[in-house]
């Protein structure tokens, strides 16, 4: 069947969807400062328009019943950026937490953070707590998962130094631990394993991100810019899913 039709003058392809949707797809927000490059603009308009995606992109994916969106916002690594960037990316997280606490129970969008929050500002720290006790009024919808201050080893690292702990002073031991209790330990205990995770922009690794969560993932790599991504290429990327065939090692 053919589902791709030419729509406007923007010469977009609408793709709709053709198959169920993942429970959980995750995202690496990629090419936000190619994309303002390209237009002669500051990298940081770049963010300010891969923020504006995340949003759209956010609430299609509630629309369509995924449950779970993760996407990577902030690496580990990140903080090597000039500094002026890494405050410009700080103050878009804070200002969409800001504006998403007053309409997440509204549009049924959850918000968690996944990696080490306790590197982030004070004012970040009490808005993402402020989320965190906001999530409990929200009882369908999407889970976004933002990560911030992520990264995939950094993750499996603070997992095995806080079971090493439990060990220590009684609480664990070491022949209990199973792939099912250390998934426990991650940021995203209790978020199953995303199915899809995609990148776009055109490069193709995956830069630290869902190391443990990702093992049997599908990837899905588009040369599409983030901040013009729309939900016709969230589409695009589910039908693509939707043709494979998921072994898990078996045959
Ligand atoms: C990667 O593109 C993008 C980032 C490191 C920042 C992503 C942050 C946002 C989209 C804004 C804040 C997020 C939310 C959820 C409100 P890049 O800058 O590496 O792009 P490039 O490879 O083209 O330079």
């Amino acid at each position: 069947m053919d589902n791709t039709v030419p729509t406007n003058e923007t010469n977009e392809v609408r793709v709709e969807l053709n198959g169920p949707v993942p429970q959980h797809v995750a995202i690496i927000m990629d090419g936000n400062g190619r994309w303002a490059k390209s237009r002669g603009l500051p990298r940081s308009a770049g963010h300010a328009a891969g923020a504006e995606t995340f949003r759209t992109i956010a609430s299609y994916c509630r629309d369509i019943g995924m449950k779970y969106l993760t996407v990577y916002a902030f690496s580990t690594e990140n903080w090597r950026r000039p500094q002026e960037e890494v405050e410009g990316i700080m103050r878009l997280l804070d200002t969409y937490i800001h504006e998403a606490l007053a309409v997440m129970e509204k549009e049924r969008i959850r918000i968690e953070f996944f990696g080490n929050v306790s590197g982030l500002s004070d004012n970040l720290l009490d808005l993402i707590k402020q989320a965190r006790e906001m999530n409990k009024k929200v009882t369908d919808g999407v889970q976004a998962n933002i990560c911030v201050n992520y990264g995939g080893r950094d993750e499996i690292r603070a997992a095995a130094a806080a079971f090493a702990k439990d060990c220590m002073e009684g609480r664990r031991s070491p022949e209990e631990l199973d792939e099912a209790l250390f998934s426990q330990y991650m940021y995203s205990k209790d978020v199953p394993d995303p199915e899809l995770i995609i990148r776009p922009s055109g490069e193709i690794r995956t830069s630290n991100f869902l190391l443990w969560q990702s093992a049997y993932s599908e990837y899905y790599f588009t040369d599409c810019m983030w901040p013009d991504f729309t939900p016709f290429e969230i589409n695009r990327a589910i039908n693509d899913y939707n043709k494979r065939s998921r072994r898990f090692g078996a045959v």
